[in-house]
């Protein structure tokens, strides 16, 4: 199938590539994010490759279609970037990549964790400046303390998983709890019992309606004074308003972010050059207890290896017209 790459970075272009030899679609990359503006770039193609930030709205999709696109590959697990039911009634196609690593992101979140926790964010720069002083580098046993984790699926049971090996206590919070999370000791509660309970707090739980700003100015009142809050999930699970309030009185005392509300006007390209015009984006990344990557929990080799596996596999299925598992709408 001939299919136009969107958003597509160096790294994509290598692992598509060279996985695309088994599958010899007709991969054409673009660097421009997905839009109703930039979808005209798919002129002559079936099919879109697509990925977190790209706006697949009605608009783009309606544009999509007049190219002829039949076909929506994304290369992500999330789709709340897609509009299902208008891609449904154009007769669109939506396939993902329901899992192709837990086991990076799970380990991102924990990396955030020791991050914050021991302050080695602080402590690179200060050995580089020759400043030996541990003053305000204290931090905290992971041992004995209590997790809290929202969201149970496949990286949520991950990340249990893991703090069970630091000794911690695990509570969790889903709407269907796992046989396997309870095998590995995790109590499930609901979720202001898990706030209220809970050192840290990791966030697991796709964005739905449901979920967005499942942290706001009223839950964020069940915390514990000084918790550590971790979101590797969507940036849309958080209210950022809310949460800059909350570490501003120190009702949260950390806070680590791998997403970010607004990511989609900056994350994946280098603005080291420009003036970031999100206040709010700024005056986080102002704080010492807050860590924030760019959407990188996901980026490991072997997660990009089964990101183009999968992806390329979609397509192939769709195009053969047979059932494709993976297909969210
Ligand atoms: P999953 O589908 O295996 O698990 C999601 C869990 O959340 C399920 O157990 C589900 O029952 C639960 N859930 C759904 N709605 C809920 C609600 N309202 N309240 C509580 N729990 C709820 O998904 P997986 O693979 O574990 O991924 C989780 C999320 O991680 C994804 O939705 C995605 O947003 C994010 N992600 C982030 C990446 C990154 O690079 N930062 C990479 C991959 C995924």
């Amino acid at each position: 199938m001939k299919v136009a790459v969107f958003s597509s970075q160096p790294y994509d272009l290598k692992s598509l590539e060279s996985v695309n030899q088994t599958y010899g679609h007709e991969l054409i990359f673009f660097e421009s994010k997905l839009s109703a503006k930039t979808a005209s770039l798919a002129a002559g193609c079936s099919a879109v490759c697509a990925f977190i930030n790209d706006l697949v709205n009605e608009a783009t999709l309606r544009a999509l279609a007049a190219e002829g696109i039949s076909l929506v590959a994304l290369r992500s697990a999330g789709f709340n970037n897609v509009n299902l039911d208008v891609a449904r009634d154009l007769g669109i196609a939506v396939v993902r990549v329901p899992a192709y690593s837990p086991y990076a992101v799970a380990e991102h979140a924990v990396g955030l964790i020791l991050t914050l926790n021991r302050k080695l964010h602080r402590a690179y720069n200060r050995t580089r400046d020759d400043n030996f002083s541990l003053q305000g580098l204290l931090g905290f046993d992971l041992h004995g303390k209590t997790v809290g984790i929202v969201g149970t699926g496949k990286i949520g049971t991950c990340f249990a998983s893991i703090m069970k090996g630091f000794g911690c206590r695990l509570l969790a919070y889903d709407l269907y709890p796992s046989q396997e999370c309870r095998d590995l000791g995790v109590e499930y509660v609901d979720l202001p019992d898990l706030l209220g309970a809970s050192d840290v707090v990791s966030l697991h739980c796709p964005q739905t309606p449901e979920t967005h700003h499942l942290i706001n100015a009223e839950t964020i009142q069940h915390f514990k004074a000084g918790a550590m809050l971790i979101n590797t999930s969507r940036g849309g699970l958080i209210d950022t308003v809310a949460i800059i309030q909350a570490i501003k009185s120190s009702k949260i005392g950390y806070l680590g972010i791998d997403v970010y509300e607004q990511e989609a006007d900056l994350f994946f390209r280098d603005l080291s050059d420009t003036v970031i015009q999100d206040d709010a984006f700024q005056l986080l990344q102002s704080f010492p207890n807050v860590v924030i990557t760019a959407h990188q929990a996901f980026f490991t080799r072997e997660a990009l290896h089964n990101i183009a596996t999968t992806t390329l596999s979609n397509i192939s299925e769709i195009e053969a017209g047979r059932d494709c598992p993976n297909q969210v709408n």
